[in-house]
């Protein structure tokens, strides 16, 4: 596992934005060859402006700015890209301002290069969900699998919607939230508790242990607790992120708040290998090298 400490959210944002950057480029995505990324949501658009303002709120959001820069600089291209969202509240209409479909299309992919076919999203209003849920399974399955699962975290621990309690070999399917996650969701609800989606579909623990390599994102003091039960104390379905620990490959970029709740020679530790954890996104590449390199590569060195 690594953990990456970073001062504040948005500099763990553009860490996380430059790693996904390398990790597209260095596999070299073509027609042949998508690169399939698992992604998150938050827990609701609307602080997707407070997240601007104050810098807290919905943890992608600050990812998906700078991918969507480097997408609009030429650096990087989501044209052979799939990506998998987590998960999907049950019954809320898909133009729903908070529905995750609205999330996704409002905050990312009406901003990027990738085709809307190649961007599925788990359908909270399907007739029958648990097909839909079946359904999505082998799509992932038929993609090749997860390269790159990125996720956020509920504050009790949570990994998509797989609350306290989830198996942790559990499969995509229905889920009932958690009274605390809809206590937490209201305020996207007019503070209506009887406005918030009481199920929801989400991907499994297991299905996220399957991804090649997982990204967890934590920020806030908000967060804290669960970022000391994911990596200091023992795996538990009580804090399903916790599961990670028996992932291969698994790194959480964090905030300093979000390591309040760590051992101090924790988070020396870490932080002691942030040179070495640094080189992963620096150099940071681009495609346009990657384009200049093809064409170099393809001139005569001398004339006919
Ligand atoms: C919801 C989503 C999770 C997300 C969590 C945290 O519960 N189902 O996938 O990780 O919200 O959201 P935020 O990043 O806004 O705190």
């Amino acid at each position: 596992m690594k953990l990456i400490i970073l001062d504040h959210y948005s500099q763990a944002s553009e860490w996380a934005a430059k790693y996904i950057r390398n990790r597209i480029i260095q596999f070299n995505p073509g027609p042949d060859k998508y690169f399939t990324l698992g992604l998150p949501t938050g827990a609701g658009s609307r602080r997707v402006f407070m997240a601007v303002a104050s810098l807290t709120g919905s943890t992608p959001i600050g990812c998906y700015k700078k991918l969507i820069e480097y997408c609009k600089n030429g650096d990087l291209s989501f044209r052979y890209v799939k990506t998998f969202n987590m998960d999907e509240y049950v019954g809320l209409p898909r133009d729903h301002p908070e529905s995750y479909h609205s999330f996704m299309w409002n905050n990312f992919f009406k901003h990027i290069d990738i085709l809307p076919e190649n961007t599925h999203i788990l359908d909270g209003n399907a007739p029958d969900l648990q097909a839909e849920c079946d359904a999505f399974e082998a799509k992932i399955k038929a993609a090749g699998g997860i390269e790159l699962f990125v996720g956020g975290i509920g504050p009790d621990g949570h990994i998509a919607f797989n609350e306290p309690g989830s198996s942790l070999v559990s499969r995509t399917r229905v889920k009932t939230l958690a009274m605390d996650t809809i206590l937490a969701n209201a305020r996207f609800f007019d503070g209506d508790l009887t406005k918030v989606p009481t199920m929801a579909l989400t991907v499994g623990v297991g299905t996220l242990m399957d991804a090649r390599e997982v990204m967890i994102l934590i920020t806030g003091a908000h967060k804290a607790f669960a970022l000391y039960k994911a990596i200091e104390e023992g795996v538990s379905h009580m804090w399903t992120v916790s599961a990670f620990q028996q992932h291969p490959r698994t790194v959480f970029v964090c905030d300093e708040d979000a390591t309040l709740e760590l051992k101090v020679k924790t988070v020396k530790y870490f932080k002691g290998l942030m040179l070495v954890h640094n080189k992963l996104v620096d150099p940071l590449y681009s495609i346009k090298e990657k384009e200049t390199e093809k064409n170099q590569s393809s001139e005569k060195p001398y004339g006919d």
